[in-house]
């Protein structure tokens, strides 16, 4: 049976559209069940649109406080009863009420070689510090920002000349293939997370 993915967004969506499309092959192994959003009018919501793919939309604004809307983030997504929660460019940190049904199984990726330059602006720190490569990361989310076990990593030269938006446009071309490549393997191989930190991240037997 196909692995359920419920894929939470805030922008253009092209990770969730790289899954969405691994997902059209019946080898991938998985299927992207739901789309959940932060905010309206996103590319993200338009490609779950055209894709017939249900979606709903939590803004934090609306609710009575953060705790609240965590709460509401973590009952939407069960609802949808996914194996996998996958953080695809989604611009907020998940609380203590979605860790505690989702911890696990919930990833999420990164435009930085972690540790390296987590947070919002990872491409514009390793530029700035001056790094020769830098990369992206799939991780398991934890309580930490950007700061979970990791699952796989994929490197990406820095060029001269590459300013915030060229070196982040070649970072998701990179980003794209790992997610993909590890929500697949992940879905139909597996995953055990081992080692006396809790860290180690094994797919597969
Ligand atoms: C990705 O680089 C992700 O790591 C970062 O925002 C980007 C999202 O891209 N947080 P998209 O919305 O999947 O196109």
């Amino acid at each position: 049976m196909d692995a359920r993915l419920v894929v939470l967004v805030s922008g253009e969506g092209t990770n969730l559209q790289a899954l969405i499309d691994a997902c059209a092959d019946p080898a991938y192994g998985a299927a992207v069940v739901a789309v959940g959003a932060d905010r309206d009018d996103i590319g993200g919501l338009r490609r779950a649109r055209e894709a017939g793919i249900p979606a709903f939309v939590l803004k934090v604004a609306d609710f009575a406080s953060r705790e609240a809307w965590d709460r509401e983030l973590a009952a939407r997504c069960a609802q949808h009863l996914p194996d996998l929660v996958i953080c695809a460019g989604f611009m907020k940190l998940v609380g203590k009420a979605f860790l505690g049904r989702f911890a696990g199984r919930c990833l999420n990726t990164h435009p930085a070689l972690l540790p390296s330059f987590p947070g919002m602006h990872g491409v514009r720190d390793a530029l700035d510090y001056g790094v020769k490569v830098t990369g992206c990361t799939v991780f398991l989310v934890d309580e930490g920002v950007d700061a979970g076990p990791v699952l796989a990593q994929a490197c990406v030269p820095v060029n001269d000349d590459d300013d915030e938006a060229a070196l982040h446009e070649r970072i998701k071309v990179a980003e794209r293939a790992l997610l993909v490549d590890t929500v697949g393997r992940m879905a139909r191989e597996g995953w055990s997370v081992t080692g006396e930190t809790g860290r180690k991240v094994r797919i597969g037997s």
